[in-house]
């Protein structure tokens, strides 16, 4: 199994816990520094190694049974050759697994932000970097199709994180390439579209905190059997 992103490993040591003394799991990031600490959960089952999507040579053709990205797709620069790649060291019937956010259905933390900016009296300021990663159905649909993989499916399922206080909401927000945008605003200007967001985010407020959703597109698909599977014939 290979986990593609898989950051300082947590999930990939959790994915390793699942399959068994005879099964191999290999995480790959780019991020030396996320690999390293990745390393220190290393054990007979589970390696790691820096490496990115796009280039898979390290391994051999059809090595693996099942390939995964979580939170990883949508920053990956070139998605055809990431798949291409991908479909290379899957195994006939192979299974590849991501999640992507669909630009179609921001998350709620943004859809409010982008309404206190409003609120607040600015015109928005969004740019490249205020984009939202990612892909709609659709692209997905059409980029997994086109790199020869079948069964494709997908759904969108929507995820509750609770938030103790607008500051630590916002923080993160701020710390994330995905919603940081107050980038281009003075500390005044940043300070009167918190004022707006506090207010607006009162009507999310629960006992256990603020309660916002966000949404991640799962999609699934498999490499055919053969060649002539994919193509019907
Ligand atoms: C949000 S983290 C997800 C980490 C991990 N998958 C998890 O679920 O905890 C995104 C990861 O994607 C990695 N990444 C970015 N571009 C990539 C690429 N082209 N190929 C592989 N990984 C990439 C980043 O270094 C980062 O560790």
């Amino acid at each position: 199994m290979l986990d593609i992103g898989a950051g300082t490993g947590r999930l990939t040591e959790f994915v390793a816990s699942l399959i068994g003394p005879d099964g191999r799991v290999v995480g790959i990031d780019p991020l030396e520094n996320r690999i390293a600490i990745a390393r220190l959960r290393a054990s007979k089952t589970l390696s790691f190694d820096v490496g990115r999507a796009e280039d898979l040579s390290r391994f051999g053709a059809a090595e693996f049974d099942v390939i995964y990205l979580n939170s990883v797709f949508h920053w990956i620069a070139d998605k055809p050759r990431a798949l291409h790649e991908i479909y290379r060291v899957l195994k006939p019937s192979g299974r590849l697994g991501l999640n992507v956010q669909d630009p179609t259905k921001p998350h709620a933390s943004r859809t409010l932000l982008r309404q206190a900016i409003a609120e607040a009296g600015f015109a928005e300021r969004s740019g490249e970097a205020h984009r939202v990663l990612g892909a709609t159905d659709e692209e997905l649909k059409a980029l997994v199709i086109d790199a020869g993989f079948v069964d494709y499916r997908s759904d969108l399922r929507s995820l509750v994180d609770l938030h103790d206080d607008v500051e630590t909401m916002l923080g993160w927000s701020e710390a994330s390439a995905f919603g940081n945008f107050l980038e281009g605003f003075s500390s005044a200007e940043r300070e009167t579209v918190k004022r707006a967001f506090a207010a607006l985010i009162e009507a999310k407020r629960t006992p256990e905190g603020f309660r916002l959703e966000r949404y991640l597109r799962f999609a699934f698909a498999r490499k055919p059997e053969s060649r002539d599977a994919a193509s019907g014939l």
